[in-house]
């Protein structure tokens, strides 16, 4: 039976867990445990591993099948690895803002996997905030009035020219999308199909408008959710470590790259995982919306 330790990092959400060595074949019961644990806790880390790209592969693959990303260019022999590098002289980090990761896909990604492989001597923790709790601490009115609306996403504005996931890096191949980004259309307010809890499903970087409104009313209902879902309260924070690993829900968690290390080098692989075996992708991601 599987013996891993489990602490929990932050009232919201988070929890660090010991006693497993993800880069062995593990076990179904140890991989079931692993699962629970993230669906319960939204954000799992763990430290003082050393996972190759084929073993952090391989460990993605045991919770679904793995994405490739549609402007970040993988590594040449694994295009689903993704190479999250900032070099001394770049400016710009990737992930340097609130976000949820592919919510801007007609079926977002679940979960993303982070290695740490080189830090910076100081600085570069990641902060998670969950979207469960800040759904939660919303007023019942304002809470029922949400789940009564669809959002319309797109990585038309970061994967622009201006944007800041395009923005150049030495190290990484990041494509503009010019425009060719399609809209997809998803809920205001996901229900996890494995807790059945509710979370926000919104966010800076990809939603652009509630389906429907117009951009300056959807503008004053996004603002409001975005400054409120980033509170202190609902977040945890990560300070790495070489060998640390980091597993997020995207369908309840957002996170936020920092970039306090300006002239030092950071180095991490993502997985990103697209759906869990079994379990239907209940992301509302249902239709493309037509440009407005
Ligand atoms: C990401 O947004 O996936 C990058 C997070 C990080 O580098 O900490």
């Amino acid at each position: 039976m599987p013996n891993l330790r489990i602490r929990r990092t932050a009232g919201a959400l988070g929890a660090e867990i010991s006693g497993v060595d993800l880069s062995r074949d593990l076990s179904d019961e140890t991989i079931a445990e692993i699962r629970q644990t993230f669906v319960e806790h939204q954000v799992i880390f763990f430290r003082d591993q050393a996972l190759t790209p084929e073993r952090q592969l391989a460990f993605g693959r045991r919770f679904g099948p793995l994405n490739i990303h549609p402007y970040v260019a993988g590594m040449a022999d694994h295009p689903e690895v993704m190479e999250i590098i900032k070099e001394p002289q770049d400016k710009v980090n990737f992930g340097g803002g609130w976000h949820s990761d592919m919510s801007f896909l007609e079926h977002p990604s679940i979960g993303s996997i982070l290695y740490a492989v080189e830090l910076p001597d100081y600085g570069g923790d990641t902060l998670f905030a969950s979207q469960a709790a800040a759904f939660e601490a919303l007023t019942p009115g304002l809470r029922a009035t949400l789940e009564t609306l669809n959002a319309v996403h797109s990585a038309g504005r970061e994967y622009s020219a201006s944007g800041h996931s395009a923005q150049k890096r030495s190290s990484m191949n990041v494509a503009e999308a010019e425009g060719a980004t399609g809209e997809f259309i998803h809920p205001v307010v996901l229900t996890h199909p494995e807790t059945g809890r509710k979370a926000l499903y919104v966010n800076p970087a990809f939603t652009m408008k509630i389906e429907g409104w117009s951009t300056r009313e959807s503008k004053a209902l996004l603002d409001f959710l975005f400054d409120h879902c980033r509170g202190e309260r609902f977040t945890t924070r990560f300070a790495w470590s070489p060998g640390s690993v980091a597993f997020w829900d995207n369908r309840s968690v957002w996170h936020y790259a920092l970039n306090d290390y300006p002239g030092q080098r950071r180095h991490m692989r993502r997985v990103t995982v697209d759906a869990w075996p079994g379990v239907e992708a209940k992301t509302g991601a249902d239709r493309l919306a037509h440009a407005r």
